[in-house]
């Protein structure tokens, strides 16, 4: 990666009437951190509140004084700054604009009035089933305008949403539901994806044969699949509650540090984190990054091209735009079907004026050619966003050019899904580009990069980042395990919030991150951990041991790597190695599928046993004349036999 002067793209002409250019932003910065207070008394009304809070943030990152709040005298309720507050003047807007997996299909949109509506009626019918304050509900959806209709609905009665990505498996599904003991869960009878349907209901049914919480399933009929709701006093028809329920709702009065959602997501060991999210914090994360960093104008339409099952739905389809009413396109289908037009057809027909997605995304459409891309018009666009994992300047280029016609600037968003929004960003009014970096801090964000000894590095530098402060989107804790929350993200480095992330500052200041320092690997943009696959792997009857890294993987950014032991007597053939992969689809779905099993005799151990991974992905990269010292091993010899048989990515 470069960082040469060459590859830095000025802020266009065009854009000199952004809302903040690049004195504005430093401006801003500065006050941001010099005086928090005053910021955030500022910034923090940009949302509505019932009661207004005269304090900001009230944290502490330290094991003796631990906490972290904000606005926490404040109350408000997050679906009535979605909703309520537009109707007035911009009712009739259309807020959530929905495009089906089937070009042909017919499409819907629901205008901030009939979304107001049915997310009125919902919320009642969720109380009439015993749902209110507190209480957890699991949503298993897919991209429907029902599934934000679920989300504010539980906002409204002030429940707690647990959103579990359709594309998960029924027992990686069930052990959601179990760790937040949600007792409802809404479901679809099917989703669409790519002209195929994915059975939802029956995974719910299949998960609820582990669970006992569950008192309620509803189901929205959307393939007409898989026959009617049962009607059995479990099973609801999600279409006859929204009928028969009342639509006058008065949204639940909640605490600003009142839970919004929790978020399943991995980490570097153990089963995965329940991410919560608060109220009034989140909000304004939510709302301000979004109108910010994509410049949001309403009524113009913007398009988050992320599923609602992972955070960049929750933030940037649901929470931050119907904030800032904005029209937020959803979109039910996948980027290659019917083919690789698909996208840009989608951006042409509803004229998207911002338009967000994943590198894994462009780099798959990359490599069908440029003629999918220029036989749309795409000129409507004028901002491109990319998320999720460091987006490769050969991609940034492609996107830059070919997609974006050179005329528009790409925010290259660095988040996680602890961080509730965008952390490292470009302002596109404000910000020169370089391709490959996510530039600069949003206001309130103090990176640090320190050493493995936790020393801060000064300049330009490399080493691991560390967030010095709180800032208002913050996740507050783990569900059920605060104390796995401080040992996670505040224990390595005491004081600071460890990302998990390396990162590179160059001499301009600008922020390039390196990926993963730890045991978690970004596939597609979507966060596996090493010890959940590995331990789906040792569940198989046939396997002793396994250890997974990740692996360069040309579309995914990283693939699973899985070096496998199997139990004695068995043979490791290529019938096996199908099944291994698929048993890992089946216990935790379709993006935990390893893209490489080797099957070891033995795996690299010290003498106190524990496995050298640096070694076994060294070999994964194909790095093998680099492997290190590898004489403090127990056995030495097994990486013979480790590179000789090293496999070739599917
Ligand atoms: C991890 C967080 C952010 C929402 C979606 C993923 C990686 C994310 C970038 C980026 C380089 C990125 C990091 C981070 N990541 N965005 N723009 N450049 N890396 O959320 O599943 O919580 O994963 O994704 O490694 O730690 P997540």
């Amino acid at each position: 990666m470069s960082d040469d002067k060459a590859g830095v793209y000025p802020v266009p002409a065009e854009w000199a009437h952004a809302k903040i250019d690049a004195a504005g932003y430093r401006e801003m910065y500065r006050r941001s951190v010099e005086d928090p207070h005053g910021f955030w008394t500022e910034h923090g009304r940009r949302i509505d509140w019932i009661k207004p809070f005269t304090r900001t943030g009230d944290w502490s990152f330290d094991a003796e004084h631990f906490g972290i709040a904000w606005f926490a005298d404040g109350t408000l309720n997050v679906s009535a700054n979605c909703l309520d507050r537009h109707l007035a003047t911009r009712g009739e807007q259309v807020a959530i604009l929905w495009e089906p997996d089937d070009p042909a299909g017919e499409g819907r949109s629901l205008t901030y009035r009939a979304l107001h509506d049915e997310v009125c009626r919902f919320a009642n019918a969720l109380k009439s089933l015993g749902a209110g304050k507190g209480s957890r509900i699991t949503l298993y959806m897919p991209m429907i305008p029902e599934t934000t209709v679920a989300m504010l609905a539980c906002a409204r009665i002030g429940a707690i949403h647990s959103v579990v990505f359709a594309g998960f498996s029924p027992e990686a599904l069930a052990g959601r539901i179990q760790d937040c003991d949600s007792t409802i869960v809404i479901t679809a009878d099917e989703g669409r994806r790519g002209g195929k349907t994915v059975p939802l209901r029956a995974n719910v049914d299949e998960a609820l044969t582990h669970c006992n919480s569950v008192e309620h399933v509803i189901v929205v009929r959307h393939t007409g699949g898989g026959g009617a709701p049962k009607e059995d006093g479990r099973e609801h028809d999600y279409a006859a509650l929204v009928a028969a329920a009342s639509p006058d709702c008065p949204p639940e009065e909640m605490a600003a540090e009142d839970p919004l959602f929790i978020l399943y997501t991995s980490g570097s060991t153990g089963k995965p984190k329940g991410v919560l999210h608060t109220s009034g914090g989140y909000l304004v994360w939510a709302a301000m990054t979004h109108e910010i960093v994509f410049d949001y104008r309403a009524p113009e339409v913007y398009w988050c091209a992320a599923d609602v099952g992972w955070v960049t739905g929750h933030s940037y389809i649901v929470y931050g735009p119907l904030a800032n009413g904005a029209t937020s396109l959803m979109f039910e289908g996948v980027p290659n079907w019917p083919d690789a037009s698909r996208v840009w057809q989608v951006v042409d027909k509803h004229r998207v004026t911002i338009f967000y997605g994943a590198p894994t995304m462009l780099r798959a459409l990359m490599r069908e050619g440029d003629q999918w891309v220029a036989r749309t018009e795409r000129s409507s666009l004028r901002l491109l966003g990319s998320v999720g994992e460091p987006i490769n300047p050969e991609a940034w280029e492609w996107y830059h050019k070919v997609v974006g016609g050179g005329r528009c600037p790409i925010v290259d968003t660095w988040w996680q899904t602890e961080t509730g929004g965008h952390m490292i960003t470009p302002l596109p009014g404000a910000t020169a580009l370089k391709p490959g970096s996510a530039t600069l801090p949003f206001f309130g964000v103090v990176p640090e990069l320190v050493d493995a000894e936790g020393k801060l590095l000064e300049g330009a530098a490399e080493g691991n980042l560390v967030l010095a402060t709180s800032w208002p989107g913050q996740m507050r804790t783990v569900w059920g395990d605060h104390a796995r929350f401080f040992q996670t993200y505040f224990s390595a480095y005491p004081g600071k919030y460890f990302t998990g992330d390396g990162c590179r500052r160059d001499a301009d200041g600008y922020y390039w991150i390196t990926g993963r320092v730890d045991d978690v690997i970004n596939v597609s943009g979507h966060r596996m951990g090493t010890a959940e696959v590995e331990s789906a792997l040792v569940a198989h009857p046939k396997v002793a041991e396994a250890a997974v890294v990740g692996m360069p993987h040309a579309v995914k950014g990283q693939g699973i790597y899985a070096y496998v032991t199997l139990n004695a007597g068995e043979t490791g053939d290529e019938a096996l190695r199908a099944e291994l992969v698929r048993w890992v689809r089946h216990e935790i779905g379709p993006i935990a599928a390893p893209d490489a099993v080797q099957f070891a005799p033995g795996l690299p151990k010290t003498r106190s046993g524990k496995i050298m991974r640096r070694i076994l992905r060294k070999i994964a990269e194909g790095e093998v004349g680099s492997l290190g010292d590898t004489s403090t091993l127990a056995d030495p010899k097994v990486v013979d036999d480790l590179v000789a048989n090293r496999v070739p990515a599917a």
